[in-house]
């Protein structure tokens, strides 16, 4: 998958405006308090699709009612019984209502924080990109590699991030994943290389390419990569899992270390290896969580000693928090060990 960083997605959100006046009290098929019903549920549907960002034409669908009658009705001027399309539009508002409950229920995650892990990750991207190096960061799954990789991006001018995955992990996956994030448009396969090489030449400060997920590359990409640091002088961070370090480990000789990769080893010139989490980085996030119960931190250190980090801990929380907030109870560390078992976990940091 290509991830990009830095540009927005934003849709615009829909405006919705309150209606100045209500329905024609005058006709004989509406009573006062139906039309004080519709006020009450003008202000509900607005609320719900502003949060939502829906337009008129989605909640319509939505209420299942046609778009016309909708519009009328919302803008006050539907003259048929009114009473009837209150009823449909309260009916779907319960229903929304306790869907967006739920959703408003799962806590958000903490911002990024300067963890141990996260300083050296950040110094040694940093060292990339100003000494047009290639380095190698691989850290523990959950250590956060990808959130400081993509704070690190959004932080900074001229570094961009590319994630590969296994299909993308061939030179010219990899190139085509490289002009999307770069926004290089060459149709001429031939004129991909020069046209991406061109893009990441050194400027300023210099340029980084951060490739996460770098495990997933062949060796062909690599080298590609390698060529891109010597030719155009870019940065370049190779993120991911222990197989990426172990392909360039000094003392690795099965028949693929050939000459290339003994060309490959002499350029990189940094590497940071972390395979277990900081202990101090499990009690900044567990306390960014806002868990201070002494028993609570002590399980969540225990789930993010067994693999997985703080992106496990992050995960029990929020299925905790909402276990707690399904029985109407603040949460401890009952429902932590619910929420542990309950995910069964394998791991998929
Ligand atoms: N420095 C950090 N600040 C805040 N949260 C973090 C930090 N590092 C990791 N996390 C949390 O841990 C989860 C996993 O982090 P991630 O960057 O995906 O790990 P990795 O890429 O190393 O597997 C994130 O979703 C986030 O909730
Ligand atoms: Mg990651």
């Amino acid at each position: 998958m290509n991830e990009i960083v830095g540009t927005s997605h934003l849709k615009s959100t829909p405006v919705w405006e309150r209606p100045l006046a209500g329905p024609d009290a005058s006709l004989a098929n509406r009573t006062e308090t139906d039309i004080n019903a519709w006020w009450l549920l003008i202000d509900q549907v607005i609320e719900i699709a502003t949060a939502q960002g829906w337009t008129k034409t989605d909640v319509a669908r939505r209420i299942g009612m046609p778009d016309g009658t909708f519009s009328q009705w919302f803008s006050g001027k539907y003259n048929g019984r009114l009473e009837n399309q209150n009823k449909q539009v309260q009916l779907w508002l319960d229903a929304v209502g306790e869907t967006v409950g739920l959703v408003a229920a799962i806590p958000s995650s903490p911002a990024f924080l300067p963890t141990i892990a996260a300083k050296e990750v950040l110094e040694t991207l940093h060292w990339a990109q100003v000494a047009s190096d290639m380095v190698i960061i691989t850290l523990e799954a959950g250590m956060g590699k990808t959130m400081t990789c993509k704070h690190f991006a959004a932080t900074r001018p001229h570094v961009y991030m590319v994630t590969m995955s296994p299909h993308t992990k061939t030179v010219h996956g990899m190139l085509t994943d490289l002009a999307q994030e770069l926004d290089v448009m060459v149709h001429n396969p031939a004129r991909l290389t020069r046209a991406i090489g061109k893009r990441l030449e050194r400027s300023g400060d210099g340029t980084l390419l951060i490739v996460d997920e770098a495990q997933n590359l062949n060796d062909d990409a690599v080298n590609q990569l390698r060529h891109f640091v010597d030719i155009h002088r870019c940065g370049v961070a190779l993120v991911g899992n222990t197989e990426i370090y172990g392909r360039f480990s000094k003392n690795r000789d099965d028949k693929r270390d050939g000459p290339s990769y003994a060309q490959i080893k002499r350029r990189i010139g940094k590497r940071l290896l972390r395979n277990k989490p900081y202990m101090d980085d499990l009690r900044t996030f567990i306390s960014a969580w806002g868990v201070s119960d002494p028993d609570a931190v002590k399980f969540l250190i225990g789930v993010g000693n067994k693999g997985g980090a703080l992106g496990q801990i992050d995960k029990t929380v929020k299925l905790a928090s909402m276990l707690a907030t399904g029985c109407g109870e603040p949460i401890s560390l009952k429902h932590l060990q619910g929420a542990w078992k309950n995910r069964d976990v394998e791991m998929d940091t």
